[in-house]
């Protein structure tokens, strides 16, 4: 295994604390491909399932990963479609996909000795990392936009012992601030752009292949700080290199239109330019400055895919539709993946199969549902007055 600058090529020691190349690229891990398992047979999954991709020596987990994909068949049959799944990252230990990163990047802090771990976050982040460095008995410092983050993420942060930070700023200023923390004060860094952040988070992509059997036409998900769709992708590919799978997925990454840098530039044609100002209801994903594009802008090209945006309103039509039809209650983020089916439907033929990723559960930000929401006057606890409602 080496790290590897996605720019120069230069390479790394993963033994040494780094998180970017001299050069500033971005680093990847390069996992030994000769040496991975072929344990695809639909069963018993869970994250650590697939140790051998996994480039990790110790092991904190609060058993993440094998979460459940479901078949839309209600939304399908409305969408045209013959084949929409949805994977439901809400089902992690503490509600987001980042358990599979916080598994194995709290792992490596240990492994590397450190015992304060830090990240900037829009919620899910925070979350996730304050359980894992309470599991493992480290300090975990978080720092989060100030009154921009979902009152269920704050409280989770809270209760597993975090020290929490509010910054006067968005999550790019929050970040920039992680950034020279963790070089002045060592302390490690948990964001994104550490790349074994992504190592657990590729394991998304075995368990579609694991789940189904088959690879799915296209992957639909968020994007914010473009981490999750740079390591599906990477999932994917190790299992195309390794020769567990012979075709790869489109990879269709959805921005919320108020905080849309990447989409943006994907439709104009034109050069990354980071937005000073993001602004969306869904808060896991209000991001200017994604510190990931420059991998999540090759994987939308190498894969064929594309970026969109979608309003807020087309968001919460869509967790709506989610829950109201199919059972499944995931954050405003996360139903964007669906709102972002939605608008492309027309680019997506009939037959193709489609897996939707939900990155967070519904219950994190329950105050987007209620606002606006009026329950009826109490009844008196009586039938006849019971029946006077219906
Ligand atoms: N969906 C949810 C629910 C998220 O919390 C995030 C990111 C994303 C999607 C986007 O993923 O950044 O890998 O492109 N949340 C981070 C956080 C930024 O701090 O929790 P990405």
């Amino acid at each position: 295994m080496i790290l590897k600058c996605i720019e120069c090529g230069k390479e790394y020691n993963p033994k040494e604390v780094r998180y970017r190349c001299e050069c500033g690229g971005l680093l990847e891990v390069l996992v030994d491909l000769d040496k991975v398992e072929n344990v695809f047979d639909g069963k018993n999954i869970t994250l650590w399932k697939y140790e051998s991709f996994i480039p990790v020596e110790k092991r904190v987990s609060l058993n993440e990963g094998g979460t459940p994909i479901y078949r839309l068949e209600n939304l399908q049959t409305e969408l045209g479609m013959k084949e929409l799944y949805v994977k439901n990252e809400g089902a992690n230990p503490t509600g987001s996909f980042k358990d599979r990163g916080m598994t194995v990047g709290v792992s490596k802090a240990l492994e590397l000795g450190m015992d304060k771990v830090i990240c900037a976050s829009t919620g899910n982040t925070s979350a996730s990392l304050a359980a894992y460095a309470a599991k493992s008995n480290i300090k975990a410092y978080v720092l989060v936009p100030s009154g921009k983050i979902a009152l269920g993420k704050l409280a989770q942060a809270i209760v597993y012992g975090a020290k929490v930070v509010p910054v006067r700023g968005n999550f790019d200023d929050a970040l920039n601030v992680v950034v020279e923390a963790s070089s002045e004060l060592g302390v490690y860094m948990l964001n994104s752009i550490n790349p074994f952040r992504l190592e657990g988070q590729k394991t998304i992509a075995f368990e579609i292949f694991d789940q189904l059997g088959f690879v799915p036409d296209k992957v639909i998900l968020p994007v914010g700080n473009a981490g999750n769709i740079s390591a599906i992708w990477k999932g994917f590919r190790e299992l195309y290199e390794a020769g567990f799978i012979y075709k790869l997925p489109k990879m269709i990454g959805i921005q919320a239109e108020g905080a849309s840098p990447l989409a943006r530039a994907w439709k104009e044609r034109r050069d990354f330019k980071p937005l000073e100002k993001p602004e969306t209801i869904a808060t896991a994903i209000r991001i200017g400055n994604p510190a990931n594009w420059p991998k999540a802008w090759r994987v939308v090209e190498e894969s064929g895919g594309v970026l969109e945006s979608v309003t807020d309103e087309e968001i919460l039509k869509a967790q709506k539709m989610l829950a109201s039809k199919e059972g499944i209650f995931v954050e405003p983020a996360s139903a964007s993946s669906l709102a972002g089916l939605m608008k492309l439907r027309n680019e997506i033929e009939e037959d193709e199969s489609v897996v939707l990723i939900t990155t967070g559960h519904g219950l994190k930000d329950p105050n987007i549902i209620l606002e606006g929401f009026e329950l009826p006057e109490p009844i008196e606890p009586s039938l006849e007055a019971f029946k006077e409602v219906l």
